[in-house]
């Protein structure tokens, strides 16, 4: 049995070679994040504080302030954090609150970052509270405390960290305490876009996907896309799919449309399952659950029997 396996020999052979692979000659993934604050669009007023920011931090020859993005997903928080990253010539350490168990695994990753590094933690709102009392110092004073030992053996001891720059997104400010919040020098708020911007958007990613798309067609994908660039994205690429299928791969007003409904994403850009949850919505309130109040106009209906709204559960 043993010589068995001595005498094995892998018919595979020049598993390491110097030549180019299939693999090597692989096309890099495209992606559609902006890499400069020259290819993102809209959020004007975000895009000029930071602007500012940065200019002024170069000026002096420091670090920027610690940034706090908050807005819905999908609007550009993680993008504009690796922009800002670009701009001041930084590397990004990418994290999120949840992976952040216990203050050990922030304390790593802080310990390691240089001076003017981005520490990015996406969903912050969800870090532990032990995590957030490591990062109170570490965000204020560039310090982090240590404590060595048990009961009478115990001693704290304070590690000095780089200046590095802290950069935190959240989909719910709401869940964040307020010291924390307070911590941070730059705070804004992402905005949903509109149209227009996401015509501009959707144009630019058409072409990095190497596709023709008609600007009657940017605005009818755009007007479904709730706002959100990262929908436009997303519908984009079915649509191409559909226009590569079904039609002669350029995307006009009506392939979006025979797409989408294929979808079953109506005008408004919602789902079949938004419609249902809408629905049932409605006929909570005009079943009298509203109280005594007179109904918003648009659920001024006939209500639908119980079981027709239960039926759609069960
Ligand atoms: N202002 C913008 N201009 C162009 N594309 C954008 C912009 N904002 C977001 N995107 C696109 O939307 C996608 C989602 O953005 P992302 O930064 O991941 O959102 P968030 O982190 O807020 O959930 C990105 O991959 C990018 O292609
Ligand atoms: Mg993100």
């Amino acid at each position: 049995m043993a010589d068995d396996i001595l005498s094995f020999r892998s018919e595979h052979k020049g598993v390491v070679t110097a030549r180019k692979t299939s693999e090597d000659q692989a096309p890099d993934m495209v992606s559609l994040r902006p890499e400069r604050f020259d290819d993102y669009i809209g959020q004007t007023a975000t895009v000029e504080t930071l602007k500012i920011a940065i200019q002024a931090a170069r000026l002096r020859n420091e670090s920027l302030d610690h940034i706090l993005l908050h807005g819905p997903p999908g609007l550009g928080k993680t993008t504009l954090c690796h922009i800002i990253a670009n701009e001041m010539e930084q590397e990004v350490t990418v994290t999120s609150g949840p992976t952040l168990e216990k203050g050990g695994d922030l304390m790593g990753i802080l310990t390691h970052l240089s001076d003017g590094e981005f520490l990015f933690i996406d969903e912050i709102h969800r870090i532990p509270k032990v995590v957030e009392e490591f990062l109170y110092p570490a965000m204020e004073d560039y310090a982090v405390d240590f404590v060595f030992d048990k009961g009478i053996h115990a001693r704290s001891h304070r590690y000095r960290l780089k200046r590095f720059v802290l950069v935190g997104a959240t989909t719910r400010v709401g869940l964040l305490s307020s010291p924390l919040r307070d911590r941070f020098g730059l705070f804004r708020t992402l905005d949903f876009y509109t149209p227009e911007e996401l015509v501009v958007i959707i144009q630019r990613s058409a072409q990095l996907l190497n596709t023709r798309i008609s600007e009657n067609a940017a605005l009818a994908l755009a007007d479904r896309s709730r706002g959100t660039p990262r929908i436009a994205n997303r519908l984009l690429k079915r649509v191409r799919d559909f226009a590569q299928v079904r039609a002669d791969g350029r995307v006009t007003r009506e392939v979006v449309q025979a797409a989408l409904a294929l979808e079953g994403i109506d005008r408004l850009g919602l789902t079949r399952l938004d419609r249902s949850y809408l629905e049932t919505i409605i006929d909570f309130i005009t079943e009298g659950r509203w109280g005594s109040k007179p109904l918003p106009p648009p659920f001024r209906r006939k209500p639908t029997p119980w079981w027709m709204w239960w039926s759609r559960f069960y």
